[in-house]
């Protein structure tokens, strides 16, 4: 294990799968994971996997199976409460199988055209149900929800397409995360946007830095465990 660090604090991990994975492939990942068990430190991290909302049951199942102790988050979740909203999934129903979930992310309010309103209420859904909250924010002067519970630092150009991004300088993150330390009354703080194994030292050096949100890089168990294993 590379566990030199010297430090007790304990990061977060999340695996934010997006729109990836079957089935099937999310079973080779946790027999991957399980097979690797013995090689993980699960006492210094809090290891978070968001999947699509159709896997999260069978995840949950897979997980508990193989005894790991690994959280689920959703990626995303209903601005409403139960009721008739078609296609839609709330905070209830994700608290079901999860215990986080990520609310504001980029591509939600590019591709989806979210709003701050609707970031708010949706906060206020997963709060209500009992959800922790990770809110994502793009830039250093984004709202901080009050009720958020965990902040990610996602930089949106940082953020990789099909697994290709340019991570952000870790001095550039540093500035930004003791401007926004103020702020965050005593939550954590993560840096999300192109992590991966040969960056990713350089971003825990950064004490402030609580852990990181990984899109392509988690992709690949391989990937992730050597991500999550550097601490
Ligand atoms: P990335 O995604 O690691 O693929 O850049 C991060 C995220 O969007 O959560």
């Amino acid at each position: 294990m590379d566990n030199q660090n010297n430090n007790s604090q304990k990061k977060i991990f999340i695996a934010n799968w997006k729109s990836n994975k079957t089935s099937q492939e999310v079973q080779n990942f946790i027999e991957e994971l399980k097979n690797h068990k013995e090689e993980i430190n699960f006492e210094n991290k809090t290891i978070v996997i968001a999947p699509s909302f159709t896997l999260l049951p069978k995840t949950r199942q897979l997980v508990d199976e193989a005894n790991l102790q690994v959280k689920l988050s959703g990626q995303n979740v209903s601005p409403f409460p139960e009721g008739a909203y078609t296609g839609d999934v709330n905070a209830k129903q994700v608290k079901e199988f999860a215990e986080y979930v990520i609310i504001g992310h980029s591509e939600r309010k590019r591709y989806f055209h979210e709003s701050e309103n609707d970031v708010e209420n949706k906060i206020k859904e997963a709060e209500d149900q009992g959800l922790i909250v990770v809110q994502c924010i793009q830039n250093e002067n984004s709202q901080i929800h009050d009720k958020a519970d965990v902040v990610a630092y996602e930089p949106p150009d940082a953020i990789s397409t099909f697994g290709v991004g340019e991570a952000e300088d870790p001095e550039e993150i540093r500035k930004v995360f003791e401007k926004i330390s103020e702020e965050l009354k005593g939550r954590s703080l993560l840096y999300g946007g192109s992590v991966n194994k040969d960056n990713i030292e350089s971003y825990l050096k950064i004490d402030i830095c609580a852990g990181f949100l990984i899109g392509g890089a988690s992709l690949d168990p391989q990937s992730f465990m050597s991500l999550i294993n550097k601490w």
